[in-house]
């Protein structure tokens, strides 16, 4: 046994990858794979015995509205974060075409999730990875957002022009102790730099407030666990309004706070 969780999902959604069908179009059909769709499968199948991440064999996957391209230059989007564009999108509810920047942008998820969702706002991506941000540029161009979203290679804040209405961070946040106990998908196939904690959080948290305008919101997303400290961390650095939010397992996933 491989240990693949969930192994029948994954092998549905190989399946359909195979025959170029939705999964939802799998019941309905009848009579089997050719010979060469019978090869392609088996070969699929090996990759995620493997324990290769089912996204990077379908090199693609869902997030809010967008399929993006994924692959091991950036982290695979997560269900979680989500959670943290929907907390940026109320946040930003009255705000006639916000400016926002995402620090750590990998897929772009974030960035192209919020450009799709609020067509009137102008976002700002910065990623210190250049094949990351190649991986965004990408997805940037499949959207058809390239437009709306820059993209920009640097170290935390960047060089990004403020002022913001909103800054959004998807930090690494793994301990660098927990790394070995984490699945093999993540743990041997995500870029190293977007998991292990290198105090990203702190540092947005402390240059946030020089770039984001008297209003604006900073949108964070911690790890299991940490969402107490990080609030902490948010109300002694002067920001006011902090609020935890769970993710839709429960855990507290998204901290926020204004300045
Ligand atoms: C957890 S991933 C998040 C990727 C994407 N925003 C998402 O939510 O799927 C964190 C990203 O931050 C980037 N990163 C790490 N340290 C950074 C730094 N000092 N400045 C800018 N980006 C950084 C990593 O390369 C990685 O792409």
């Amino acid at each position: 046994m491989a240990g693949v969780p969930d192994a029948r999902t994954d092998a549905e959604l190989l399946v359909a990858h195979v025959l170029g069908a939705p999964r939802s179009a799998l019941h309905a059909r009848s009579g089997y794979l050719d010979p060469a769709q019978l090869a392609a499968l088996r070969t699929l199948v090996e990759r995620r015995r493997a324990r290769e991440p089912l996204q990077h064999i379908l090199g693609h996957w869902g997030f809010r509205r967008l399929t993006l391209g994924v692959d091991g230059r950036a982290l695979v989007p997560r269900p979680e974060t989500e959670v943290v564009v929907e907390r940026c999108i109320a946040l930003l509810a009255r705000v006639d075409a916000p400016r926002v920047l995402d620090v750590g942008t990998g897929s772009g998820a974030i960035a192209l999730a919020l450009a799709d969702e609020r067509p009137d706002a102008h976002i700002v991506g910065v990623e210190v990875s250049p094949p990351a941000l190649a991986l965004a540029r990408e997805n940037a161009e499949r959207t058809g957002l390239a437009e709306r979203v820059e993209l920009l290679e640097g170290d935390v804040l960047g060089t990004a022009d403020g002022p913001f209405d909103l800054v959004v961070s998807n930090p690494p946040y793994i301990p660098e102790e927990r790394l070995a106990s984490l699945e093999p998908e993540v743990r041997d196939h995500d870029p190293r730099e977007a998991l292990v904690a290198s105090g990203l959080t702190e540092a947005v948290a402390r240059g946030a407030p020089d770039v984001l305008s008297p209003d604006g919101w900073l949108v964070l997303e911690v790890g299991d666990g940490q969402a107490h400290d990080v609030a902490e961390l948010l109300r002694a650095l002067g920001y006011h309004d902090v609020r935890v939010t769970p993710d839709l397992a429960g855990i507290p996933r998204v901290v926020e706070g204004r300045p």
